[in-house]
């Protein structure tokens, strides 16, 4: 199988090292890719926002699989263009990614589909904020409507900072707050047939102990030795299945990766959000475990046989990443800075360094073009082992001003 990876990130290194690792695979293209991707497939500089330019390189390359990584392009409806020209595309349409798109719509769907979500108030204006606010008490949650990767959220009991975020915001979801520990559940569907995936467990807040601000993601893992034995197939039956029926229902199928983030709160399991496509970097910790052919469930979810498929197998064993972020990151992160030891800590046993916000300068030497840079990923017998062989592979990289958190996956690790 022939196939294309579109996006520049960590999440669209770690599948195209999958697909490039998966023995139906003859072949790697990325577009526009980055330099770590360019050691396991061929890159193309097309912009992933073009959904046009996009198709012509699907069908230039004969591509028979093209997976689109990031939300900006399914929102702009570039696998719709895709599979106009008749390449199979792994990727909602660009109404079904309004799941992701738009906060309210998700809230809409969840309640026709009854899935269990905060209590949520869409407000237009600040006296609708203010009355919301008050309605729902501290902690306060305000979320911007729209993509905001990851940063359009504040979580906080300060009533002014909530009423700022509002106001510089716009059109905002203000909702309850949810307690209890947060699980990404992925699950691949054809529209019709879902697939889940084994949890991970992201870190949002930049700093130890979840300090500091909401990013993109500071690290992950997988599995979750403390959650509940029945937690995929109820969040399957209760959560995933009729959102995928709901919008099949609305004559939007969904099709390609619903992501479910949930808090699994002492009065049970919530969605606190959904996107569009993979998580990043929960994808890394999946994609270093996973033990049969992604290539082969992401064309079954992308032509309609997901069914014929099967379920994903997933190795024994435990996988950590974290995340290296630039300096500043996230408030204002800088860029342009130098890479070293990356190769040192790719040659550890079990470790993958994933680029995301990397580039080579006109010198030829890596440097840092983005928040989150890169992430180490390691594979271990336990939690224990890949947490160590992750940090270990961390101490190998320098970057001036960088900084990562030391507490991935160490609570888990006490446990399992
Ligand atoms: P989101 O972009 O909706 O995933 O929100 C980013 C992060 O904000 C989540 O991972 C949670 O840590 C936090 N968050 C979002 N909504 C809530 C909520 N209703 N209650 C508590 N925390 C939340
Ligand atoms: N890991 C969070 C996200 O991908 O949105």
């Amino acid at each position: 199988m022939k196939t294309l990876v579109i996006g520049t990130g960590g999440r669209e290194h770690a599948l195209a090292l999958a697909l490039s690792r998966d023995p139906v695979v003859t072949e790697v293209h990325a577009a526009p890719g980055n330099p770590g991707i360019a050691a396991v497939a061929t890159l193309h500089a097309v912009d992933p926002m073009d959904g046009a330019a996009v198709a012509d390189l699907a069908v230039t390359l004969g591509v028979d699989l093209v997976v689109v990584g990031p939300e900006a392009p399914l929102v702009a409806g570039v696998a719709d263009a895709v599979r106009d020209r008749g390449v199979a595309c792994f990727g909602p349409s660009r109404e079904a990614a309004e799941l992701e798109g738009s906060k309210a719509f998700a809230k809409q769907v969840m309640a026709a589909a009854e899935v269990p979500t905060a209590m949520a108030h869409l407000c237009e204006t600040p006296d609708e904020v203010a009355a919301a606010l008050d309605a729902f008490g501290p902690p306060y949650v305000v979320k911007d409507d729209g993509l905001a990767a990851g940063k359009g959220v504040v979580v906080t009991s300060d009533r002014d900072e909530a009423v700022a975020h509002a106001a510089r915001c716009g059109r905002v979801v203000v909702e309850e707050f949810l307690d209890g520990p947060e699980v990404s559940l992925f699950a691949v569907t054809d529209g019709t047939t879902v697939v889940p995936l084994q949890p991970a467990q992201d870190f949002k807040r930049a700093l130890d102990d979840d300090a500091g601000p909401n990013t993109g993601g500071m690290g992950a893992y997988t599995p979750l030795p403390w959650a509940p034995d029945d937690l995929v197939a109820d969040v399957t039956r209760r959560v995933l299945q009729p959102t995928v029926d709901e919008m099949a229902r609305r004559g939007t199928p969904f099709q390609g990766l619903l992501y479910a983030g949930l808090a699994l709160t002492s009065r049970g399991t919530r969605v606190i959000e959904f996107n569009a496509r993979f998580g990043d970097p929960e994808t890394q910790v999946l994609m270093a475990l996973v033990d049969s052919s992604v290539a082969t469930l992401l064309h079954g979810a992308a032509t309609g046989t997901l069914d014929r498929v099967g379920l994903p197998r997933w190795r024994r064993g435990a996988a950590v990443t974290v995340v290296v972020a630039s300096k500043d990151y996230p408030a204002s992160p800088r860029t342009g800075d130098e890479i070293t030891g990356v190769a040192d800590a790719d040659a550890l046993e079990g470790v993958d360094v994933v680029h995301a916000g990397t580039r080579l300068d006109d010198d030829g030497r890596l440097v840092s073009s983005g928040g989150r840079v890169l992430s180490v990923t390691a594979r271990g017998d336990d939690l224990d082992q890949a947490r160590e062989r992750a940090y270990a592979g961390v101490a190998l990289i320098t970057l001036d001003g960088s900084h990562h958190r030391t507490d991935i996956a160490a609570r888990a690790a006490t446990v399992s």
